[in-house]
């Protein structure tokens, strides 16, 4: 999974600041480049050189089964390029993002961002690393005090209320908030107590997957906006150092 996720972020670096094909998936802002889909070969073509019969979630191919078998039990959920719109923009903020899946439970996940050569790793029962080194989540005792980070859906014009709402009320506190433009980076980095807190509604598997297992892995609360538990399915996802969560969840009501 490292040397996959290692592979794809050198195509990443290799890629941004260049010109290159670029095209719109469902939304105007939702961009896909060539970037995305190499480094998605490329990682996809890694894992299957060792593991023939696992099956793969990944952006921009889809769900796939192995030829070989169809009762795998591993599954890899991959993000080739998160944050294609900065990419795209020459802004440093983006990552690739594998997670894998033993019988439908988290068992291992990275995040790499290639020009900080960044590489988070969490293992199922044991911890989280950032470049090797065990990293854990703040220990921010409460949300006055908090750094928050957030993200907008590119489909954000079709219902702005309630991103802004919530957006708004977080604001009135006088927090300090960020919007990387990366959810895989905003997990990343509240694993790693940089940030306090995050929520962001409409994420998909291949966002979250990694950062989920990192946030877990570090001592972090996984949960949805409603405070309900958490799975990489679910529409709304609220991730945080724990100390702060129900706080959080008390805004987003
Ligand atoms: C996007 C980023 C962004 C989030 C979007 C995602 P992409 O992923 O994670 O931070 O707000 O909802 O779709 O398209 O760059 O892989
Ligand atoms: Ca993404
Ligand atoms: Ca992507």
């Amino acid at each position: 999974m490292i040397s996959a996720a290692l592979e794809a972020g050198s195509i990443l670096r290799d890629g941004v600041g260049t010109t290159f094909k670029i095209s719109s998936k469902k939304e105007r802002h939702d961009l896909v480049t060539e970037s995305d889909i190499r480094s998605e070969q490329a990682i996809i073509s890694h894992i299957k050189a060792q593991f023939p019969n696992h099956t793969f979630l990944a952006e921009e191919s889809g769900e796939s089964s192995s030829e070989l078998t169809s009762d795998s039990t591993v599954r890899w959920i991959i993000d080739p390029l998160d944050g294609t719109v900065n990419f795209a923009h020459s802004i440093p903020i983006f990552a690739v993002s594998i997670a894998a899946e033993v019988n439908g439970k988290l068992s291992c996940g990275v995040i790499y961002q290639p020009l900080l050569d960044e590489l988070f790793v969490a293992e199922k029962g044991n911890g989280a690393r950032l470049n090797g080194k065990q990293i854990q989540v703040s220990s921010t005792p409460n949300l006055r005090e908090s750094f928050l980070v957030t993200g907008f859906p590119y489909s954000v014009s079709e219902n702005t209320s309630t991103f802004v709402d919530n957006f708004h009320r977080f604001l009135k506190l006088g927090l300090p908030i960020r919007r990387l433009g990366s959810a895989a980076l905003d997990l990343a980095y509240v694993s790693a107590g940089r940030f306090d807190g995050f929520w962001e509604i409409g994420l998909s598997p291949w966002d979250v997957a990694a950062g989920v297992l990192l946030i877990e892995e570090a001592g972090g609360k996984i949960t949805q906006y409603s405070g309900d538990n958490y799975v990489i399915t679910d529409k709304s996802i609220v991730a945080t150092n724990s100390l702060i969560h129900n706080e959080i969840i008390e805004v987003l009501r």
